[in-house]
């Protein structure tokens, strides 16, 4: 048996089944695991026998009883910062319009752009605090926060800040991505190439220079902006050292997602009209498909993405809550795995690591977080669940007994 070095060892978890999401059997599952801490980072997981029997006299110790654990969960796509409510878009929905509908005759997202651009910073910031803490309940360690409600320099800033400042304030790891490109703002009405002009010779610089971008997306579809526009906007983002992301293939197919594998983008997201060539072409670049069943079910779509295709071509697949005023109010990264099962057809273990591994490469935290393994940050989730499928397989019912992070209760 191999010697354990325990020096540098601050806790450990003993009494877990540990959930490591890494490869090589269901879940990565250690039925009668332990987990070593030494600070931030985990020092060692492996069976409980393999323990040695001294330990350094200061090592804290939990016992898990049992319990699972998880690696932190990650939402890896929300656009939780926004001012306003949609919820009567729900009613017209339910009346018979579309959502294309809705935002053709000037509600949907540029009415979120009104009311974001008149809230302050503080505003917002109270407001997506509240909506990130309904994720952090749920075991959320890591998530990414979105602009797009902004739709000029000023305003895409003052979401990209509050998003900063919500990842300090609630000790989260946030990757900020700028979605200018979500729509065409009232004053550039009719003129969406100027618009995407000013997106790139005005806001994306700006994002960049101030630090406040992680990444780049943009909206392509009928009602958003179309495979040239976005090529311009990814080929500034490739200028300035930024990764980029695409809303691809939501509503048609706008062959979005093989331009986004063309640029080695994270993630292609969305995706219910996605095709088997852009499959292929997001298989051979290792972009992660995130699908966001929320709001596949919160605006009554019927066109399932090609789950089976994803699978035969091993693309990773994440999945994400998209949270947003307009397709998912709806602040739980916990329903989505829930909703990926019974609406996708996804597997418990597929669903789990859509929002932990799968989802850490979908940010391009692969090398840090998104599994349990010796090296990575220590975000850890003990659940009040014995098994890993109860995460999915029940709604409202599993909890988080503890969370770790960055090695920290
Ligand atoms: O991911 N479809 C584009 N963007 C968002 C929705 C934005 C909104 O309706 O406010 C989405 O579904
Ligand atoms: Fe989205």
């Amino acid at each position: 048996m191999a010697i354990i070095d325990t020096q540098g060892w601050t806790r450990l978890i003993r009494n877990a089944t540990v959930a490591t999401c890494t490869d090589g059997r269901p879940y990565g599952l250690i039925p009668k695991g332990a987990i070593a801490l030494a600070g931030k980072r985990i020092a060692w997981v492996g069976a409980r026998k393999e323990l040695p029997a001294e330990l350094p006299k200061n090592v804290a110790h939990t016992d898990a009883r049992g319990a699972l654990v998880t690696p932190g969960l990650i939402d890896c796509h929300t656009h939780l910062v926004w001012a306003g409510s949609r919820y009567r878009e729900f009613e017209q929905r339910l009346q018979g319009a579309s959502y294309e509908d809705i935002a053709r005759a000037g509600g949907g997202i540029a009415s979120t752009v009104t009311a974001t651009r008149d809230a302050s910073e503080n505003d917002l910031l109270t407001l997506a605090m509240g909506r990130a803490a309904k994720l952090v309940a749920e075991g959320v360690t890591a998530l990414e926060i979105k602009s797009g409600y902004g739709l000029d320099r000023d305003n895409e800033l003052k979401i990209l800040r509050v998003a900063r400042t919500l990842g300090k304030r609630l000790s989260l790891t946030v990757r900020t991505t700028l979605l200018a490109a979500h729509a065409v703002p009232p004053e550039f009405k009719d003129r969406s190439d100027d618009y995407i002009k000013c997106v790139c010779e005005d806001i994306l610089p700006a994002a960049a220079a101030e630090g406040l971008a992680d990444a780049v997306d943009a909206y392509c579809d009928n009602i958003g902006f179309t495979p040239a526009q976005v090529e311009r906007v990814f080929a500034r983002a490739q200028e300035l050292g930024l990764a980029v992301k695409l809303h691809a293939e939501q509503f048609s197919n706008q062959q979005g997602a093989a331009l986004a594998a063309k640029f080695k983008a994270l993630s292609a997201d969305h995706l219910e009209h996605l095709d088997k060539e852009g499959v292929h072409a997001m298989a051979a670049a290792r972009t992660v498909a995130v699908l966001l069943p929320g709001a596949y079910t919160y605006l009554r779509e019927t066109k399932l993405p090609p789950i089976e295709l994803l699978r035969v071509h091993r693309v990773p697949i994440a999945i994400a809550s998209d949270l947003n005023p307009g397709s998912a109010p709806l602040a739980s990264l916990m329903l989505n795995m829930h909703l990926a099962c019974t609406q996708f057809g996804l597997t418990t273990e597929e669903a789990l690591l859509g929002v932990t591994r799968h989802a850490a490469r979908a940010l391009g935290l692969r090398k840090e977080r998104g599994t349990i393994e010796a090296g990575k940050v220590a975000d850890l989730v003990i659940w009040n669940a014995e098994h890993p499928a109860e995460l999915a397989a029940q709604f409202g019912l599993v909890r988080p007994a503890a969370v770790l992070r960055e090695g920290a209760t």
